[in-house]
């Protein structure tokens, strides 16, 4: 394969589509590697019956079949991670002090839907793995946000009893009273992504606080851990599927609205510094479809190995009636002035 058809069937080395949604791009030893969450056939395939799947390339087109790297364990284990969990978005990133690799995923312990809003971590020596489970968190128990007015550290919790399984009906009014409800426990985290800056810096960016709230928070410098030091942002906004990026000094931020697996309209935003103020720049994709991200749904952005003007938007074209057929949409990035923009585009190449 020499372009990329965005929606069409994307066969792997063996002829099989690949099996990676939600995924994102690692790039290490001059190679790509995919993550992505396996999905099985039908409605069931949405929970995760394998675990995480990766490939490799070295042209972005070709992608070779390393098999799944984090299994999940056996029904019946009681771990976290069990048969029928919902795995979800799985980012790996390299430290290159530990020489380790570091995957986090969105992680609802089976049978409570999407109640849990932890997220799981797990680590290898090897790209390809295998990776052992750590264990999962609610991020940042016991510690405020940077940007949580002090006034307020005492207010009485009224979001108690609010609980709201995932979705786009509005959370409880009082946003801040919820991170106060969860500061003992830790945060809520559902869709994510995970950023490396130029300073080896890592950063987990999930949607917490009912799903009305993005949080980016700061890793310790092993990548295993959340460091305690995170900030909110678009509060209110109903921010869903980040994917963070860096060009030319500027931050840069894709996330949809919040309408589970039916596609909406995508934001974009931009910082000159990861902690903010950042600035909502719209809707970055344009032409046919437009209006929901070409039926698609963010999942990463990636720079071009050796090109740091080239960026990749990785998407999902959900099936949820039959999740393994779920397609994906790659299309390349437009800058102007400020902002980012995607077009349209039935086949491209780089
Ligand atoms: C989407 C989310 C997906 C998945 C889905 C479940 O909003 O981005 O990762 O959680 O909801 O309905």
């Amino acid at each position: 394969m020499k372009n990329f058809t965005p929606g069409e069937i994307w066969p792997d080395n063996k002829g099989v589509h690949i099996n990676a949604h939600g995924g994102g791009i690692l790039f290490v030893d001059n190679t790509y590697y995919w993550y992505g969450e396996h999905k099985t056939a039908g409605e069931a395939g949405n929970v995760a019956n394998v675990g995480v799947h990766c490939y490799s390339s070295k042209d972005l087109y070709n992608w070779k079949d390393e098999g799944v790297v984090l299994t999940v364990m056996p029904e019946g284990s009681g771990s976290d991670i069990e048969q029928g969990c919902i795995l979800e978005r799985p980012k790996v990133i390299h430290n290159t002090k530990t020489g380790q690799y570091a995957m986090w995923f969105h992680l609802e312990p089976k049978g409570l839907g999407y109640l849990g809003a932890r997220s799981g971590i797990a680590v290898s020596d090897n790209p390809t793995g295998p990776f052992t489970f750590i264990k999962s968190v609610r991020p940042n128990a016991g510690h405020w946000p940077k940007n949580f007015p002090d006034e307020l550290k005492e207010m009485p919790v009224r979001a108690e009893g609010y609980r709201f399984d995932g979705g786009s009906i509005p959370a409880h009014p009082d946003t801040l009273n919820i991170v106060k409800r969860d500061l003992e426990e830790g945060q809520m985290a559902r869709d994510m992504t995970l950023f490396v800056d130029d300073d080896g810096k890592a950063y987990h960016i999930y949607s917490s606080e009912e799903n009305s709230t993005l949080h980016i928070a700061r890793l310790t410098d092993d990548y295993l851990d959340h460091s305690g030091e995170y900030a909110r942002f678009f509060v209110g906004r109903f921010m869903e599927a980040p994917a963070l990026f860096k060009k030319g000094g500027k931050y840069y931020l894709m996330a949809s609205g919040c309408t589970g697996w039916a596609p909406n309209e995508a934001r974009s935003a931009v910082a000159d510094h990861i902690w903010g103020p950042w600035k909502e720049m719209g809707n970055p994709c344009q032409g046919e479809e437009a209006y929901r991200t070409f039926r698609s749904q963010s999942t990463y952005i990636f720079p071009l190995a050796g090109k740091e003007d080239q960026f990749i938007y990785m998407g999902d074209r959900w099936t949820p009636t039959d999740a393994i057929d779920g397609r994906y949409i790659w299309l390349p990035i437009r800058f102007d002035e400020e902002r980012f923009f995607i077009d349209w585009q039935e086949s491209w190449s780089l």
